[in-house]
């Protein structure tokens, strides 16, 4: 069985206050389920999200984390840090990561490695931007991206992680890609994984709101969601967590 979950990327957004308050929000709605509820506040806001949902059946996460475990880094964050302040998953390769920031899919392998090394559960963001998608690329992009970090770690280990399909051209642009779209490209990325990846957790992300997210879910091989804008408002981001079936 796949474990249902559902991912706030809150990315460069709000104070610690506001973030304390849409945290305590969904903490005092969020009951225990099979579905697993998980924030990612920016890094200065770890601590204070943490202590909001204490006691909660939240799980804390970061949104990126350093390839190297401890050193002359300057600005770096290890994941021995975020296991210390008690986050239990990571984002890995977001696509603002590889595009803004350069993040190679090498790169990325690396930080999963080390993401995994410390006992956090990557979540390993794949994803087509929209000029491979009409040269029909998506499937390609999407496995060479998988295939580098199996190459790093092994098949075994890329199957007890967490893998989020977000196609690039749908991330934060209102487009959402079909539950047909997304469904495509999570029956390949299942196909890819085998036998061992018949439980791997994997999520869509990429404008899902509450009108959309019930029909994206309801795919066989959609086990969530990683939603970005339509996590910071607390009902809004709650009504897409109930619309995964456990
Ligand atoms: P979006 O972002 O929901 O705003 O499109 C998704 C993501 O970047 O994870």
């Amino acid at each position: 069985m796949c474990k249902p979950l559902i991912a706030g990327n809150w990315k460069m957004h709000g104070t610690t206050d506001s973030a304390v308050t849409l945290a305590g929000q969904l903490s005092a709605t969020w009951k225990a389920s099979a579905v697993e509820m998980i924030l990612f506040p920016s890094f200065v806001h770890l601590a204070a999200v943490r202590e909001a949902i204490a006691g909660s059946a939240i799980a804390l996460g970061a949104q990126n984390v350093s390839q190297h475990a401890a050193g002359a880094f300057t600005g770096e964050i290890s994941a021995e840090m975020l296991v210390d302040q008690g986050c239990k998953y990571v984002l890995v390769g977001h696509s603002e990561r590889r595009a803004l920031f350069g993040e190679s899919n090498e790169t990325v392998a690396e930080k999963f490695k080390a993401a995994q090394g410390a006992g956090l559960t990557p979540i390993l963001c794949v994803g087509e931007s929209l000029q491979q998608r009409q040269k029909m690329q998506t499937v390609e992009v999407v496995t060479d991206q998988i295939t580098a970090v199996i190459d790093a770690v092994g098949l075994d280990n890329v199957c007890r992680a967490v893998i989020a399909y977000e196609p690039v051209w749908a991330i934060g642009t209102g487009e959402t890609a079909t539950p047909e779209q997304a469904q495509e490209v999570h029956r390949a990325i299942r196909e890819q994984l085998g036998d061992l990846g018949v439980a791997t957790t994997l999520l869509y992300g990429g404008s899902v709101k509450a009108s959309n997210a019930a029909a994206l879910f309801a795919q066989p091989d959609i086990n969530g969601g990683l939603v970005g804008g339509a996590s910071l408002e607390a009902e809004e981001f709650l009504n897409i967590a109930q619309s995964i079936e456990a």
